[in-house]
């Protein structure tokens, strides 16, 4: 077989180690060819491909980003867009099938075009550890490990003047990578989309710190609302693609808790070096996995299906499975966290 494979929508580590996995597998286990398709959902509605043998994949697994590129194209719209275009550009390609690496919007895509009848495999991609069809997604884990150290470095500073340090992380809708950053720098309180608290409990929390003499370090992801100040959220607007803009909420936060407290406070946004270089071990492996599994899904023409991890195994789900919504942090992991805040 000629397998295209494709990664599409925010890069994320270990993107490289999946592709990797993919070719040597592919090629070792059973003799098939491999073509990179060049950005995403774009490469393959232009046609816009590389040959992809063992030397392309050599040493890859360590290095941040895709060796594809990524966009974030519809692969319905545009002229040479939609499954006929889509199917008569891999036929003159000589393309078999499609191993697809993406998120929520990449995966969704996929599952249009498998049930148009393109013989798609997907394998689940984001650092924010959303996707509710896999207990865990590589990136995640290299992310919470960049979050980490930032946070412990913003705590030795935020010592040393006795300030209250806020970090700002990613997590547009959930707040795993607070979360899980915030518990292993024992932050005295982490802040997460599904959880919004008011300006009031948070200077509670950073005083509780300051009164002991101690320095308050507070995680908020990207997606956390205040509660009774939903206003001062919306001054940013749409991005290009109608999303809410993300990123500042620790601006918005960081000069309340100055101007109600006193404390002497400061803000870092953490941003897009939470998605870039080199992934960790663990998401290596993850990542490293996953490319097999889904080569062996492919060979065995299981269209329509993904790659997950549930417990330590890798198993297939269904597109559908992974479109069902999102995987939001649970009630009790939060109030786990909480009960060590202030
Ligand atoms: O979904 C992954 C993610 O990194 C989010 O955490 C973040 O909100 C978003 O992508 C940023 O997207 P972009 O790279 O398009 O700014």
């Amino acid at each position: 077989m000629r397998i295209g494979i494709l990664t599409s929508g925010g890069d994320c580590p270990g993107l490289n180690a999946v592709i990797r996995a993919a070719v040597l597998g592919g090629i070792k286990q059973h003799g098939h060819e491999f073509v990179g398709i060049r950005d995403g959902w774009r490469g393959l509605v232009a046609g816009d491909v590389r040959v992809l043998n063992r030397s392309s994949v050599r040493g890859i697994s360590r290095v941040g980003g895709t060796i594809l590129g990524t966009s974030r194209t519809n692969p319905f719209e545009g002229d040479q867009g939609g499954p006929a275009n889509i199917a008569a550009t891999m036929e003159r390609l000589g393309i078999d099938a499609v191993l697809a690496i993406g998120g929520e919007g990449t995966l969704a895509a996929g599952k249009r075009l498998s049930d148009a009848g393109i013989p798609i495999v997907g394998v689940p991609k984001t650092i924010d550890n959303d996707l509710d069809a896999t207990d865990y997604t590589f990136g995640f884990d290299t992310a919470v490990q960049i979050a980490t150290e930032a946070g412990d470095r913003l705590r030795t500073t935020g010592d040393s003047h006795m300030r209250c340090m806020v970090l700002e992380v990613m997590g547009r809708h959930v707040g795993w990578i607070a979360l899980h950053a915030g518990m292993a720098v024992g932050a005295h309180a982490i802040l997460i989309p599904e959880q919004p608290r008011s300006i009031d409990e948070i200077c509670d929390w950073a005083q509780q710190v300051y009164d002991r003499r101690r320095a308050p370090l507070i995680v908020v992801s990207e997606g956390f609302r205040l509660e009774g100040m939903e206003e001062a959220h919306s001054h940013k607007g749409l991005d290009a693609f109608n999303r809410p803009r993300l990123g500042g909420i620790s601006e918005l936060i960081t000069p309340e808790i100055e101007a109600r407290t006193g404390i002497e406070s400061r803000s870092t946004v953490l941003g897009h070096i939470q998605r870039g270089g080199a992934p960790t071990g663990a998401d290596r492996v993850l990542a490293t996995r996953f490319g097999l599994a889904a080569i062996e899904a492919v060979h065995q023409q299981a269209w329509g299906q993904m790659v997950s991890l549930r417990g330590t195994d890798i198993v297939r789900v269904p597109f559908a499975d992974a479109l069902v919504g999102l995987k939001v942090v649970p009630e009790e992991r939060y109030h786990e966290a909480e009960l060590l805040f202030g």
